[in-house]
């Protein structure tokens, strides 16, 4: 079967085409292909959805059809279309569904509606499908999923059974990332940089080392809260600057300590919650995924409690039509028609 998948949910556009093998239930990639629209709101500080939206409109078409090309197929040998509905940018999400009906209609396709959150799970499948182990993964699984959009836990005891066990109350941790890395004027997205930035930091043993708080991360729930996190360092800039000048190694160690008080309660809720529900693998999904902090320092501490541990290949981290493509494998008895296809950008995962 050849699956066609379109993600257009934020502010990336991107086509996928892989060929799945029912026999031995292994996939193929034909095809990945994503426009990135950062140079766009880089100078916004964040996604502005009208311009994503337009963006989106102008890229798809081209991604479509380079998607085609490099997979050396046409639209008539696609058996279904996978499709972002949700949740997402209002504006971004109707820009791929209306082109995905467009497809399906012309080409008489039928279409899988996927959920955006549970395409970052399953990016998590990818390589052990290639590789033809997929019954290798462990259930239950404890899903962390880390983005600019969501910090959740859900629990999947299987194949589409998901249960919701916490999310944040306020910010996502990505959204934290880019709001820190605003107030340091470090441009936009800021997890990539801040951690960059946190890399070259290097302790000084005769300095008061600066201190950001870890908030609700002894909290009995498995909800988090990060706009506490991001208030914190602004009153520390602000009574810092009032007395002294911003210097590169401050930026640095400031970075450094951001990123580590992420770092600390993602993981610390992330174990509770794997332990409390008697999970055997821990999974990190979503943009901030590719954190190199918390990829290492979540390995370590899944080994030391006897989890198995998950990580997406780092360039499947960020928004990709590839694990809309892997997810709507998962999820064929969805298949409808064009006509019952329709954005929303607050789906949920569980009811
Ligand atoms: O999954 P994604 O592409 O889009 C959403 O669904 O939100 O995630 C984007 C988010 C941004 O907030 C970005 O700052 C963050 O992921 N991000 C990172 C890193 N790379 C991207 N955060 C921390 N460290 C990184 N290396
Ligand atoms: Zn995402």
């Amino acid at each position: 079967m050849i699956i066609l998948a379109i993600e257009t949910s934020c502010d990336d556009t991107s086509v996928a085409i892989i060929k799945t093998n029912e026999k031995n239930r292994t996939i193929e990639v034909l095809a990945n292909l994503i426009s990135s629209q950062i140079n766009i709101h880089k100078k916004w500080g964040g996604v502005v959805p009208t311009l994503a939206s337009r963006a989106h409109s102008k890229n798809l078409p081209v991604v479509f059809k380079n998607a085609l090309r490099e997979a050396k197929i046409k639209m008539r040998d696609i058996d279904v279309i996978a499709l972002t509905i949700g949740p997402g940018l209002a504006p971004s999400l109707v820009v791929g569904v209306q082109y995905a009906r467009a497809l399906a209609y012309a080409y008489e396709k039928p279409i899988i509606p996927v959920n955006h959150a549970e395409g970052h799970i399953y990016s998590n499948f990818l390589e052990n499908l290639i590789a033809g182990n997929e019954s290798a993964i462990k259930f239950p699984i404890m899903n962390l999923i880390v983005s600019g959009g969501h910090t959740s836990l859900y629990l999947m005891e299987d194949h589409g059974k998901f249960t919701l066990i916490g999310k944040t109350r306020d910010d996502a941790a990505g959204e934290a990332f880019d709001k820190a890395a605003k107030m340091l004027s470090l441009g936009y997205p800021g997890g990539p940089v801040i951690s960059k930035l946190a890399e070259q930091f290097k302790p000084d043993a005769a300095k008061q080392p600066i201190k950001l708080p870890r908030p609700m991360m002894n909290s009995k729930d498995s909800d988090f809260s990060f706009s506490g996190l991001k208030t914190a360092l602004f009153y520390f800039l602000k009574n810092f600057l009032s007395e002294n000048k911003m210097t590169k190694k401050i930026k640095e160690e400031i970075a450094h300590e951001f990123q580590q008080s992420v770092v600390d309660v993602l993981i610390h809720k992330t174990i509770s919650a794997a332990k409390k529900h008697n999970a055997k693998t821990i999974a990190v999904s979503g943009g901030v995924s590719a954190n190199s902090e918390l990829r290492k320092q979540i390995e370590t501490k899944a080994k030391e409690n006897n989890f198995s541990i998950l990580l997406p290949p780092k360039n499947m981290s960020t928004d990709n039509a590839l694990m809309i493509a892997v997810a709507g494998y998962h999820n064929l008895d969805k298949k409808t028609s064009w006509e019952n296809i329709d954005a929303n950008p607050n789906l949920k995962l569980t009811k």
